[in-house]
C-alpha cells in the first residue's frame, strides 16, 4: 500500500514521466518477461523499472538478480528498487545517458532490453534516441522488449527501417490498467 501511495503521489507529480496511473499488472510483466530466453549467458536491462512490478516477473523467469541492471531515472523509485533488489544493479539516472555509456562500463552486449518507459509521450528526438542506442548495445540476437497503451509500435518507421529490424505484437494484456500492448524488437 505504501509503494502505491509512492507511486500515486510521484504520477500526480510527473505524470508524463511515469505514464501509467498504476505499476503495471502481474499478468502484463508476465507477457513481458515470457520472451527472456532463458540461458545463463543473458544480460538483462530494465529501462525504467518503477517499484520493480515487472522485475519481479523477470526474476520469476529464472534470471538472476546479481545479474539484473534496473536503470531509473525516479529517485523516489530507485530508493524501493535498492531495497527489494539489493543484489542488482540500480543505476539511477535517464536511460539515454545510461545507454551512451553502456560500451564504456560493460563488456558484453545486452540479451533483453525490457522496457516500461513511457517512449510515446518522449520528444520524438529523445525516443529515436533512445531506441538507436537501444539496438547499438543489444546483441545480434537480442530482444528489445516495449510496454505501451497504444496498438501502434514505439519504435519509429524511420529508426526500423534504419536498422531493418523486425517489430512484432507479443499480445496484449487487458488484465492491466490501462490495457497493455506488448511489442518485440529484434535485429
Ligand atoms: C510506466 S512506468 C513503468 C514502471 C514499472 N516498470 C512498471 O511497469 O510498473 C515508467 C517508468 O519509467 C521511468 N522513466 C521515464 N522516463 C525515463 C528515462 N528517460 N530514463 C529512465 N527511467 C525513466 C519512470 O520514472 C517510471 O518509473
Amino acid at each position: 500500500m505504501k509503494k502505491l501511495f509512492i507511486w500515486i503521489k510521484n504520477y500526480l507529480n510527473h505524470p508524463l514521466e511515469i505514464g501509467a496511473v498504476l505499476p503495471t499488472s502481474r499478468f502484463a510483466s508476465r507477457l513481458m518477461s515470457s520472451e527472456i530466453n532463458k540461458s545463463p549467458d543473458n544480460v538483462v536491462v530494465e529501462l525504467g523499472s518503477g517499484t520493480g512490478k515487472i522485475t519481479r516477473e523477470i526474476l520469476n523467469r529464472g534470471v538472476k538478480e546479481k545479474d539484473l541492471i534496473l536503470v531509473e531515472v525516479n529517485e523516489n523509485f530507485s530508493k524501493i528498487l535498492k531495497s527489494d533488489f539489493p543484489k542488482a544493479k540500480i543505476i539511477t539516472e535517464n536511460a539515454i545517458s545510461f545507454l551512451s555509456n553502456y560500451q564504456k562500463n560493460y563488456s558484453n552486449k545486452i540479451t533483453h532490453i525490457i522496457s516500461g518507459i513511457p517512449l510515446v509521450s518522449m520528444t520524438e528526438e529523445n525516443r529515436d534516441k533512445l531506441c538507436e542506442l537501444s539496438i547499438k548495445n543489444l546483441h545480434s540476437k537480442g530482444k528489445f522488449i516495449q510496454i505501451t497503451y497504444f496498438l501502434r509500435c514505439s519504435f519509429s518507421k524511420k529508426i526500423i527501417n534504419q536498422y531493418n529490424l523486425k517489430k512484432k505484437l507479443v499480445g496484449l494484456s487487458i488484465l492491466n490498467v490501462p490495457p497493455a500492448f506488448v511489442w518485440k524488437i529484434e535485429k
